[in-house]
């Protein structure tokens, strides 16, 4: 027997995401009213414009005349916001429906990042639940598993590929050996990058899902402050076959850590070593891994965005709110959050991999190496590749380890000689 209460869903956004739910609801609902042992209705959907051809034809009688209506009609229990941002109608309804005393599902990882701790308190407050599984890596159930698959742990360092349109783009520049422009250009025809991707390739992206990971993941508030943000705009072929050449890939990461009990987050392009399981994870798969005590290393790989894995990560989130009980959005009560100062990357150690395009004539090489000496960074490995016909060289240097905030120096140094032909490289190196 079923429960008796009908819980009514309506569903804001029908873009790529919101019309894959809405489709994946209405064919599958047997199935899942009897996993959750509760019946459900799509009662009422919304988006900008009403008339707008969509994929599946919606009956008339299910469209709301206004977005907010979704959080102020009685007869709605969930609220599914699919329309993104973290601004505007997606902030206002989130905020509204949760005052209202209606459980939220969302995907919208720049809203979480910029209002979830606020969010949560109030869902704490008003005795409803908010999800989110599917604001970061997609089809990956990364939510969940640190709230409850993981609960037992002790998390010291989370870590991953948490963006498929870059990791797309990085690996097809390997794959092919061709350049970052005419790979995105494929991956747009693809669908694998939307027509304006910065967020994507600026890291953005990657950020807000660290700070929402960080935030599970070591039981503290979101912090916004001190996160080392680079995106991967400046890798060039050459680059990635020089990391190769070296035995590295070059992969784009997000990573969070405790260290001396404080909150480091970073977003940027790294060499890690082939061997490395996080080296092979390719095209627009997502990859997360989580330190901790008991479980030693745990990985999670799978499709990170799309329209198929986020509607899988929203099914879960809207079966867990079917089948009843309230959770924390963060895992641990408001009062239970901690407060973790955030400490910048500067004084951090890093190995590095650094390429300098010069003009090939007598005195360069010490010149550099005078100023690595000058910023306490010594050599490892050094190899000059002189451009065929031309007077000009390139200089791939893999560094020891330094500080960070010397490697920086050590770069803006550099790039202040003539005999520079091209901004010098700098990427670090990663021992994951
Ligand atoms: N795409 C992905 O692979 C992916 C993966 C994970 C998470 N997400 C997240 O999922 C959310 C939705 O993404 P999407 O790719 O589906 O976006 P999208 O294709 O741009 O769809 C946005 C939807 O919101 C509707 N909308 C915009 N403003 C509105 C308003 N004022 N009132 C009512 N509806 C409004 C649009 O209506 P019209 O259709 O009438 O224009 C459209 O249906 C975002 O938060 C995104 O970050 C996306």
């Amino acid at each position: 027997m079923y429960r008796n209460k009908k819980i009514n869903i309506a569903i804001v956004g029908l873009g790529n995401i919101g019309i894959n739910l809405y489709s994946h609801l209405i064919k599958n609902k047997k199935n899942i009213i009897k996993k959750n042992n509760i019946n459900f209705d799509i009662k009422y959907v919304s988006a900008k414009n009403k008339n707008k051809k969509r994929k599946i034809k919606i009956p008339k009688k299910k469209w709301l005349k206004n977005y907010l209506q979704a959080a102020k009609l009685k007869d709605i229990d969930i609220v599914i916001e699919l329309m993104g941002g973290s601004q505007g109608p997606a902030k206002k309804l989130v905020f509204t429906a949760i005052k209202n005393g209606k459980h939220v599902v969302t995907a919208n990882k720049a809203l979480i990042s910029k209002y979830g701790d606020i969010l949560s308190l109030l869902a704490e407050k008003k005795k409803v639940n908010l999800e989110f599984e599917a604001a970061v890596a997609g089809g990956i159930p990364i939510i969940r598993t640190l709230k409850e698959g993981l609960i037992a742990n002790k998390a010291q360092r989370i870590y991953g590929i948490l963006n498929g349109t870059s990791n797309y783009i990085l690996s097809n520049m390997d794959k092919l050996k061709i350049d970052f422009k005419s790979v995105l250009e494929k991956a747009k025809k693809l669908g694998y990058a939307e027509s304006n991707p910065n967020s994507d390739l600026n890291g953005e992206d990657v950020k807000s899902k660290i700070q929402i990971l960080s935030s599970l993941a070591f039981n503290c508030f979101i912090n916004k402050s001190k996160i080392n943000l680079e995106g991967i705009n400046n890798i060039d072929d050459i680059d990635i076959i020089n990391a190769d050449n070296l035995g590295y890939k070059i992969k784009h990461i997000g990573l969070s850590e405790i260290e001396n009990g404080k909150l480091i987050q970073r977003v940027h392009p790294c060499l890690i070593k082939k061997e490395s399981q996080i080296s092979n994870v390719n095209g627009v798969l997502n990859a997360v891994i989580i330190e901790g005590k008991p479980i030693g290393k745990f990985v999670l790989k799978g499709e990170g965005a799309g329209p198929g894995p986020t509607t899988s990560a929203l099914v879960s989130d809207i079966c867990s709110v079917l089948r009843g009980n309230l959770k924390f959005p963060f895992s641990v009560s408001h009062a239970n959050r901690k407060k973790i100062a955030p400490l910048d990357i500067s004084n951090k150690i890093f190995s590095s991999y650094l390429r300098l395009d010069v003009i090939d004539k007598k005195g360069v090489l010490s010149s550099i190496t005078k100023v690595l000496s000058k910023n306490k960074i010594s050599i490892k490995r050094l190899i000059q590749n002189p451009f065929k016909g031309k007077k000009s060289a390139s200089i791939i240097i893999i560094s020891h380890k330094a500080k960070n905030k010397n490697l920086v120096k050590c770069i803006n140094q550099l790039n202040r000689n003539n005999f520079i032909l091209k901004k010098a490289k700098f990427i670090r190196i990663e021992e994951i």
